[in-house]
């Protein structure tokens, strides 16, 4: 059985709160269906399932209000995805739980890659288009990082650092 933890990480904020809510929901029920027992992981896919329905209408939904030019791309991408979610929903039905298994990591590996390429370019445009400016990200310092980097340096817990995300490049699928 695969027990690999799949945690929130502050990497993944893009600055928009829309999708960031939607992120962080997303890396919950993969966790959870990355450590659901047998008799748990139908459920798990299905609440997976609703969750991934919303989270790709939410971003959707903002790329064709704000006439983001590389919509087609991203939507074709979210498609995919679903299209997988169901068909593995379809043969965990027949008892094959080990493809359910399987999606749950791949869920887990594609969502960093997706997250940085596509939908933080929907953040940046759509704060461009709403205030002019970049999406303003305030994530938690890593102690053990501040601590390494200057030796005898205290610790710093719970502090946030500010910063303005750099507009993405090129949306690739
Ligand atoms: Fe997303
Ligand atoms: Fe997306």
């Amino acid at each position: 059985m695969t027990t690999t933890a799949f945690e929130w990480d502050d990497r993944y904020l893009v600055g928009l709160h829309d999708i960031d809510t939607a992120h962080r929901e997303f890396t919950v029920l993969v966790d959870a269906l990355l450590g659901a027992q047998d008799d748990a992981l139908v459920p798990a896919l299905d609440a997976f399932a609703r969750h991934a329905e919303q989270h790709f209408g939410t971003e959707e939904q903002l790329m064709e209000r704000y006439a983001f030019p590389a919509r087609e791309c991203h939507a074709e991408e979210h498609a995919k995805v679903l299209a997988s979610v169901h068909e593995v929903r379809a043969l965990a039905a027949e008892g094959d739980l080990q493809t359910a298994r399987e999606l749950a990591q791949a869920l887990a590996d594609w969502f960093p890659g997706h997250t940085d390429y596509l939908d933080s370019a929907i953040a940046t445009w759509v704060v461009k288009k709403t205030s002019g400016g970049a999406p303003v990200v305030l994530r938690r310092m890593r102690a053990t990082a501040r601590a390494g980097a200057e030796p005898g340096a205290e610790p710093v817990r719970g502090s946030a650092a500010p910063q303005a995300r750099a507009p993405a490049g090129a949306v690739q699928p």
